[in-house]
């Protein structure tokens, strides 16, 4: 029998929104947000401010609690402390957050993060009890040229190479067509769900069935409250990595979707 797994909406906030901005947006989306998970129980949010806004927003939450409503940071170094100027280490994350954002594509792109680098991202995350959200995904270029299946297949090998194996349910995936992102072009849920399905069987060959019947996989790109019920509606889509339209309070009602659709799966 399968597990029913939760649906995860994480909202990515990228570059936006200091300290100031943060504060008043969350003061706005948090009291919603909770009056819809008590609603709701099989969904859980996660919001991923930039690093500078993660105690701001960690009081409004704290202030708010909810069992169900996360903190992320949106990326973090691997060691735990030391000379890494400009750096956040998994310690000092773990104060404030559960969750963390790990291999964006933009990561990736334009700071040259590596599979080998996210790889140890992803191990120190685990052992310090957060959860990674890692993503992956192909460009348009390589979408294109028909080569998806190819480099999914060494991203996740490259960046989820020997996780503890106590550690492999605890993992959430992210699967970010580049070509998606911030293009107000999602992929179909088709499209995801047959990348999806593959990202799964790639869990599945490295850590077992029951791992990647445990695992969550995300889509991420250009997903709106208008687009949400399509892709959560798939059996093998857990939710969503929201960029734009988390930045609004458009969020709320992409999450109420998110969550009637996870009512009934
Ligand atoms: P988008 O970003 O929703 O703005 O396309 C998604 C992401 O990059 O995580």
């Amino acid at each position: 029998m399968t597990h029913t797994r939760s649906i995860i909406i994480a909202g990515n906030w990228k570059m936006n929104y200091g300290p100031k901005r943060a504060a008043s947006f969350v003061q706005e989306l948090v009291p919603q947000l909770v009056h819809l998970l008590h609603q709701h129980q099989h969904i859980i949010n996660v919001l991923c401010p930039p690093t500078i806004s993660l105690s701001a927003v960690h009081s409004m939450l704290a202030a708010h609690a909810h069992p169900r409503l996360a903190l992320g940071a949106q990326n973090m170094y691997f060691e735990e402390q030391g000379a890494y100027t400009g750096e956040t280490s998994p310690l000092m994350v773990h104060e404030l957050c559960s969750y963390v954002i790990l291999g964006h594509s933009e990561r990736r792109a334009y700071f040259g993060e590596s599979d080998e680098l996210v790889n140890k991202k992803t191990l120190a995350a685990l052992k310090h009890s957060l959860r990674p959200i890692v993503c992956v995904g192909e460009n348009l270029q390589q979408y294109e040229a028909g080569q998806t299946e190819q480099v999914i297949r060494t991203q996740i090998a490259g960046s989820l190479a020997d996780l503890p194996e106590e550690k492999v349910n605890e993992l959430v995936i992210a699967y970010e067509p580049v070509w998606a992102i911030g293009t107000g072009k999602a992929a179909t849920a088709e499209i995801a769900a047959n990348v999806i399905d593959l990202i799964r069987q790639l869990y599945s060959s490295m850590y077992g069935n029951g791992a990647a019947d445990m695992v969550h996989i995300l889509y991420g790109g250009s997903v709106t409250a208008s687009n949400i019920a399509e892709f959560v509606a798939l059996p093998d889509i857990d939710g969503a990595l929201v960029g734009g339209a988390s930045l609004k309070l458009d969020f709320v009602e992409l999450t109420r979707k998110a969550a009637e659709i996870a009512q009934s799966k």
